[in-house]
């Protein structure tokens, strides 16, 4: 099996993360274990999963069936809301889910501000990365008050911030606060779940046809020109490779303006400050 030509991006403190991978959120159990395991065989090596996403135990199976080296493959996984108070008990269920001894990436899901536990999660994730079982650490859909507290209380900066991001919503002031901090970006939702009209936009199509590719793919090159990290989700091999082939052309500035100019403030995803679920 051979990897995908996939650029790294650097963490800080010198994890290296493929820039693309593929996320299984709503894949069904029943069906991810063959996803992963065709991703890994196309060439992916980088899978961001949850414990959320009920999952983890078929990505797991199709990493262990695989025949990669453990250190060949980038596996993310996040702490789920009900655990926050009890993070370290609950990665240990996710590794165990995961047949792995340490993943690569460990995110707190969502900072549920009204329930004040993603402090004290935030420390145990700490412990996690000191006791080597986590390679890198960070957040998801934080706003920028909830980094600064976390960053105020432990002097701990998350590697990332996970967060809905795509053209219709471009969270351009949190993107400049995490540039600012050394925060990488991970764009979730990066083709607006395929909620929007984005692809039928006739400058998008216009753009898509001057190079050759896909609207989807334009898209995802988008992303990709601004440092991002991404990993589109799908369960069909052929938009696997579809997704995948973004390095061997570039987006002009006016092509990246016309993208840029698509900011409407729409998300698709719960907002941050009032997403309770547990
Ligand atoms: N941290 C969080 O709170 C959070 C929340 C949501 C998602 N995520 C992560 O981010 C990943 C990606 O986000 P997402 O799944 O919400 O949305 P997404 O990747 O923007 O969109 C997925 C949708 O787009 C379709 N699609 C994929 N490739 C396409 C292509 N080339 N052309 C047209 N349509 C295409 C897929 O359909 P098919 O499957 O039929 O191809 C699916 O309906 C998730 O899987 C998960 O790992 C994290």
């Amino acid at each position: 099996m051979t990897a995908l030509p996939i650029p790294n991006i650097e963490l800080q403190h010198g994890t290296q993360i493929p820039q693309l991978g593929v996320g299984v959120f709503l894949v069904e159990p029943s069906e991810t274990e063959s996803v992963v395991s065709t991703a890994l065989e196309v060439g992916y090596r980088h899978i961001d999963t949850a414990a959320a996403y009920g999952n983890e135990a078929e990505v797991g199976r199709a990493i262990a069936s695989s025949g990669l080296a453990r250190e060949d493959v980038f596996v993310t996984t996040k702490l789920w809301n009900a655990d926050q108070a009890r993070a370290a008990d609950a990665f240990q269920v996710s590794l165990d889910k995961l047949q792995l001894d340490r993943v690569d990436l460990y995110l707190i899901h969502w900072p549920q501000p009204m329930f004040g536990e993603a402090l004290g999660a935030w420390k145990a994730l700490v412990d996690i990365a000191a006791s080597g079982r986590a390679a890198a650490i960070g957040v998801s859909n934080f706003e920028i008050d909830h980094l600064q507290q976390l960053i105020d209380e432990t002097g701990v900066v998350p590697a990332v911030n996970q967060i809905e991001l795509h053209p219709l919503h471009q969270r351009r002031e949190l993107a400049e606060f995490c540039r600012e901090h050394g925060i990488a970006i991970e764009a979730w939702g990066p083709l607006a779940q395929g909620k929007s009209d984005l692809f039928e936009r006739p400058e998008l199509l216009e753009i898509a046809r001057a190079h050759g590719k896909t609207p989807a793919q334009i898209v995802l090159r988008w992303h990709v020109q601004q440092e991002r990290i991404i990993f589109p989700k799908t369960t069909r091999r052929e938009r696997l490779f579809e997704n995948a082939d973004l390095f061997d052309f570039a987006l002009s500035d006016a092509e990246m303006s016309v993208i840029d100019g698509y900011e409407a403030g729409t998300n698709f995803g719960p907002d941050p400050r009032t997403f309770d679920a547990r």
